[in-house]
């Protein structure tokens, strides 16, 4: 369809200009599209689906290797073959009882996060660039969930490294606990949102098996929902800051657990006087260790 209202070029430098100051560095849609297949199509429709895809990013500027907006992953298909259809072609229903099947006869870890990779029933894998599983040591008696993986995360392919992860790691630190001996951790969602939105409860949903087959062979003794997505996911905790530092129960198999959601440390950046309040959760979590759980 024809845009009634075409910008001008002036308008349209100023636009990509407030979109690079708001801190939009990729030009993405919610689903990716197939550039080898649009490429294929005949030139009027082609002009409709070809949006610039060059090294550079919305505002025009070079994109150092690597970062290019639209490549794809270094692990994902050559660029020779085309990509695999977007996810979403998966109807929801299809994708919950794929979810279910794949997570449920993964017995290992690894055969968990290689069900996942296969998994084709959530479209932000379609524009992730890694698929983000865990962190940390898979033995742990304490598993942290979190919300979903940042720019960091993506690209690195691990939780919680970015900005808001160091401060979790000095957190973590300040009761005795480091990531690496201590603690396992991973994120109700293995791919990013485009643009760190908040997941949608249908990406989490289509995730939640996968993340319910985690715990259990993970098996900890200690849950903590990190952020309100995780707690809500997880808890059935709505309001965050009424319901972090407070322990419930959490059924693993026959076992009930101990969980207790905590302020996300992206929200502690951004508030930190409510640094205040997760001390007191990290007290209590340091007493429920050291009170044997
Ligand atoms: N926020 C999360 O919830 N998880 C991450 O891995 C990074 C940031």
């Amino acid at each position: 369809m024809s845009n009634p209202h075409p910008l001008s070029p002036h308008e349209a430098a100023q636009l990509l200009g407030w979109y690079a100051q708001m801190g939009v560095s990729e030009g993405l849609d919610e689903v990716a599209h197939d550039r080898f297949a649009a490429s294929a199509l005949p030139e009027p429709s082609r002009a409709e689906v070809v949006r610039p895809t060059a090294a550079s990013d919305v505002a025009g500027r070079s994109l150092p290797a690597g970062r290019e907006a639209s490549s794809p992953r270094p692990s994902a298909t050559p660029a020779s073959s085309p990509r695999p259809a977007p996810a979403t072609m998966v109807a929801p229903d299809i994708a919950a009882e794929s979810a279910r099947a794949a997570a449920s006869a993964a017995t290992t870890l690894n055969e968990l996060k290689a069900a996942l990779a296969a998994f084709e029933g959530c479209a932000l894998k379609a524009s992730a660039k890694n698929l983000v599983f865990a962190d940390g040591n898979p033995a742990a008696k304490i598993m942290l969930i979190g919300e979903a993986p940042g720019a960091d995360e993506d690209r690195l392919g691990l939780p919680f490294v970015g900005r808001s992860g160091q401060l979790l790691d000095r957190m973590l630190a300040s009761i005795g606990l480091l990531r690496e001996r201590d603690v396992y951790i991973t994120n109700l969602l293995p791919w990013r949102p485009p643009g760190n939105r908040t997941p949608t409860p249908q990406e989490v949903a289509a995730c939640m098996p996968f993340t319910q087959r985690h715990i259990a062979l993970v098996n900890p003794d200690i849950l903590l929902c990190i952020g309100a997505p995780s707690a809500l996911a997880l808890l059935g905790h709505t309001g965050i800051l009424a319901s972090r530092g407070k322990w419930s129960q959490f059924a693993v198999g026959e076992r009930q657990i101990r969980a207790m959601a905590m302020l996300h440390p992206a929200y502690l950046l951004r508030q930190p006087l409510q640094k205040r309040l997760a001390w007191r959760d990290l007290q209590a979590l340091r007493a429920a260790i050291d009170g044997g759980v």
